[in-house]
């Protein structure tokens, strides 16, 4: 299939590789067709619409009906008419990177699904919705087979959460992260704070497991994954010995580690990073999404570095995102 993702433009770069990780998890070998700014094009194997939208980076994803230039080109008929047999549809077109009369092009594609395929128009309550995406003077379209997960995940944002600290991560990076993880089975947080990441991983269906070194951070964690509805293990611990804690390995591990700022740290923060790191590389058998306030060598500890993203905070926090094969 040929799918097109419309990205969050603050994070195109972790929005990409969550699409194309989630893909990959899956078994859907994705390939990269196009990509330019918030869009992108993959090539791929079928994919459930379930599984899309789990995607927390991705506005919405469109299964693809063609590309032709603004204000010009045609879509395929025998395409359009194979994606809408029947039914009633309604178009809609998002600027991405230039001024297009958007709802001119709207006109002109309901045109050319009208006449390719004898479906009608219904702007409220269309069978088929149809988005065109216009970028570098192209409009690329798709039906819609994934919406974003948007209004869900900010009723999960930090505060709105029965324990509440401030150090916890928004819920679209966290759950980003858990399917950059590509985890089929279960994730460990070792430094799982109030749960964000953990949350995330159980709503997906994954095993999620955390530790904290605080006993306030514990209960708090188990408090908020019951409010959700999340059945996990959370253990009263040190991120420095993972075997002491649960004695096995883990499929994944994703973890947003203190930052010595407002999050108490057991020890010395390079010391504990240090400990820590080696530990999740003993205790991970496919894939680490971790967390720093800095760049950090994970190289030298041994693991491989697929991505680095980095993120602005603020003036004095970047966040920086590694996802490493151990
Ligand atoms: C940045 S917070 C994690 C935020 C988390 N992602 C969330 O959504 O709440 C770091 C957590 O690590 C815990 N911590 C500090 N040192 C630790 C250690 N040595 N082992 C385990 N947890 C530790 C802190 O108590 C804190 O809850």
């Amino acid at each position: 299939m040929d799918l097109l993702f419309l990205l969050n433009g603050s994070y195109e770069g972790i929005a990409s590789a969550e699409a194309l990780e989630l893909l990959s998890s899956c078994g859907a070998r994705p390939s990269v067709t196009f990509a330019s700014g918030q869009l992108l094009a993959v090539s791929c194997a079928q994919v459930p619409a379930d599984t899309l939208s789990r995607l927390a980076l991705s506005h919405v994803v469109l299964s693809a009906l063609g590309s032709v230039e603004a204000g010009k080109g045609e879509l395929d008929p025998a395409r359009l008419k194979a994606a809408l047999p029947s039914g009633s549809f309604c178009v809609r077109v998002k600027k991405v990177d230039k001024d297009i009369n958007a709802m001119a092009e709207e006109r002109r594609l309901s045109d050319q699904i009208i006449t390719a395929t004898g479906a009608t128009v219904n702007l409220a309550t269309p069978d088929r919705h149809i988005i065109g995406i216009h970028v570098g003077g192209m409009v690329h379209t798709g039906l819609v087979v994934a919406g974003s997960p948007a209004r869900d995940l900010q009723a999960r944002k930090p505060q709105h959460r029965p324990f509440f600290h401030p150090s916890s991560l928004d819920p679209r990076l966290a759950r980003a992260l858990v399917n950059i993880s590509g985890a089929t089975s279960e994730v460990l947080d070792p430094f799982c704070g109030t749960g964000g990441i953990l949350i995330e991983a159980g709503l997906m269906g994954l095993a999620p497991y955390g530790i904290d070194i605080e006993e306030k951070m514990v209960e708090g964690c188990r408090r908020n994954l019951a409010h959700y509805g999340v059945v996990g293990t959370v253990v009263l611990g040190d991120a420095t010995d993972i075997g002491a804690a649960y004695g096995r390995s883990f499929e994944s591990v994703v973890t947003d580690v203190p930052y010595g700022k407002s999050t108490v740290i057991g020890g010395q923060r390079d010391s504990l990073y240090a400990s820590a790191f080696s530990e999740i590389r003993g205790h991970c058998r496919s894939r680490a999404v971790i967390v720093v306030p800095q760049s950090y060598d994970f190289v030298s500890l041994g693991f491989v570095e697929k991505y680095h993203f980095v993120i602005r905070v603020h003036k004095s926090l970047d966040r920086h995102i590694y996802v490493l094969v151990p």
